[in-house]
C-alpha cells in the first residue's frame, strides 16, 4: 500500500517544489515507484520536470494532453460530470526510473470556491457532497495504476481549502523551511492552524452526507514526519554562525510550539521513531541541506537533481569539475540520507501505529 507524503508550509519560497522532486527522484533511485503530484497553480514542479517554463507551452500541454492534469481528473467531481474519477496518464521522467508526475494546472485555482463551500460543514452540501473526497479518492486511483510505494505532493504557498484538503487526506506531512525569522513565523501559525484543520477532517468524517458520497470522506490519518531546512552557506563544510542560530530558532519552535500542538491533536508517531531517525539533537529535523551555489543551473537547464547531474551535464573541465564533483556527492549523501530517514519513520511509525 503506498504511502502519500505532503510538503506542505504556507510560507513561500522554502523550497517545497524543489524537496519534493529531489526527495522523490532519490527514493525512485533506492528502487521505490514514486509518483508525484503537483497541486501549486504556480505549476513550478510541472515546469522542473517538464521544462516547461513558459505558460505557452503549458497550454500547448494542455491542448494536447487534455486529461493529463490534476485539475481534468478531478473534473467529473468538481464539475459534476456523469463519469467516474479515474487515474490519469502520468508523466514518466525520461530519465529516471519508477519517477511519475501528475503535472498541475494553472487554471487549478478556479476549484478553490467550490471546495470551500463544500467544506463548510454547517451549509447543506447535498449537491457538492462528493467534492471533499475527490482528490484522495484521485490519488489512490493513481497510485494503484503505477504500482506506487510513494505520493509525493507539491502543495502551493497557502492556507486554502485545497490545502486543508490536500493535507488531512495525506498519511503524513513534511514541513520545508528556510533558515530565517520568517520560517520561524511560520512555524508559530502552523502550530495554531493544523489542529482547527483537523478538527475539521474528523468532523467531516463523521457527517452522514460525506460519509456516504460517491467519493467519502476519509478519517485522517495524518502524522507528521518531520521538517527540512534548506539553503544556507557554509564554511569550512559548517553553517555560518548567522545560519547556526536560525536553526536553532527553528528547531527550538518545533519542539517548544509546534510538537507540542501536534501531540495534543494526535499527528505524532512515538517519540522513540523520531528519535531513531532524526538528526540528533535537532528535534524533529531531517536534513539540513545547504545552498547549491553553482550546481543548481545546471541543475534547472537539464530538468535533473543536483546529486544526478552527470560530468557533462555539469559541463566543467580539471579542477572546476573535480570540486563540482566533490559537492555533487555531498548533495547526494545528504539526499541519500534524507530518504533514509523518511523511509525509517514511515517502517518505525507503521509498526507503532498497529500495536
Ligand atoms: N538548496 C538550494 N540551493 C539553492 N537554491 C535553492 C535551494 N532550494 C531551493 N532553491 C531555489 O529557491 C527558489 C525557491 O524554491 P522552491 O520553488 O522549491 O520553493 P517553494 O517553497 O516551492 O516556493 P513556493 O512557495 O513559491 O511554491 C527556487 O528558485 C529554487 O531553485
Ligand atoms: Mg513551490
Amino acid at each position: 500500500m503506498h504511502k502519500t507524503i505532503a510538503l506542505f508550509n504556507h510560507k513561500g519560497g522554502v523550497s517545497k517544489t524543489t524537496t519534493t522532486f529531489n526527495l522523490s527522484w532519490m527514493l525512485a533511485e533506492k528502487g521505490f515507484r514514486v509518483v508525484m503530484v503537483d497541486t501549486d497553480p504556480q505549476c513550478n514542479l510541472t515546469g522542473l520536470v517538464m521544462d516547461y517554463s513558459q505558460s505557452i507551452d503549458l497550454d500547448n500541454f494542455y491542448t494536447t494532453f487534455p486529461q493529463q492534469n490534476i485539475k481534468a481528473a478531478l473534473a467529473p467531481a468538481y464539475e459534476s460530470q456523469p463519469m467516474l474519477i479515474d487515474a490519469i496518464d502520468c508523466v514518466e521522467v525520461p530519465t529516471r526510473n519508477g519517477l511519475f508526475l501528475v503535472p498541475g494546472h494553472i487554471n487549478f485555482s478556479e476549484y478553490e470556491v467550490t471546495l470551500g463551500v463544500a467544506q463548510e460543514l454547517s451549509s447543506s452540501i447535498q449537491a457538492l457532497r462528493n467534492v471533499p473526497g475527490a482528490f484522495h479518492y484521485f490519488i489512490n486511483k493513481v497510485a494503484k495504476k503505477y504500482d506506487a510505494d510513494f505520493v509525493l505532493i507539491d502543495m502551493s504557498p497557502s492556507l486554502s481549502s485545497m490545502n486543508q484538503n490536500i493535507l488531512v487526506t495525506s498519511d503524513y506531512f513534511l514541513i520545508p523551511t528556510a533558515p530565517d525569522y520568517f520560517s520561524v513565523m511560520a512555524i508559530e501559525s502552523l502550530a495554531t492552524t493544523l489542529p482547527k484543520w483537523v478538527a475539521w477532517a474528523h468532523k467531516a468524517a463523521n457527517s452522514e452526507t460525506l460519509k456516504t458520497a460517491t467519493y467519502p470522506f476519509p478519517d485522517t490519518k495524518l502524522k507528521f514526519i518531520g521538517t527540512v531546512i534548506q539553503r544556507y552557506r557554509q564554511r569550512k563544510k559548517k553553517p555560518t554562525v548567522g545560519f547556526q542560530n536560525w536553526f536553532s530558532e527553528i528547531n527550538t519552535k518545533v519542539k517548544g510550539r509546534l510538537v507540542p500542538s501536534l501531540s495534543q491533536t494526535q499527528l505524532l508517531l512515538d517519540a522513540a521513531t523520531y528519535e531513531n531517525n532524526t538528526i540528533k539533537d535537532t528535534a524533529y529535523c531531517l536534513a539540513q541541506i545547504p545552498d547549491f551555489n553553482t550546481l543548481i543551473t545546471a541543475s534547472q537547464t537539464h530538468q535533473t537533481p543536483v546529486f544526478a547531474l552527470t560530468d557533462d551535464m555539469i559541463g566543467h573541465t580539471g579542477v572546476v569539475l573535480e570540486q563540482d564533483i566533490n559537492k555533487k556527492e555531498e548533495f547526494h549523501s545528504i539526499f541519500s540520507e534524507l530518504a533514509t530517514r523518511i523511509i525509517g519513520i514511515v517502517k518505525d511509525g507503521e509498526s507503532s501505529l498497529t500495536i
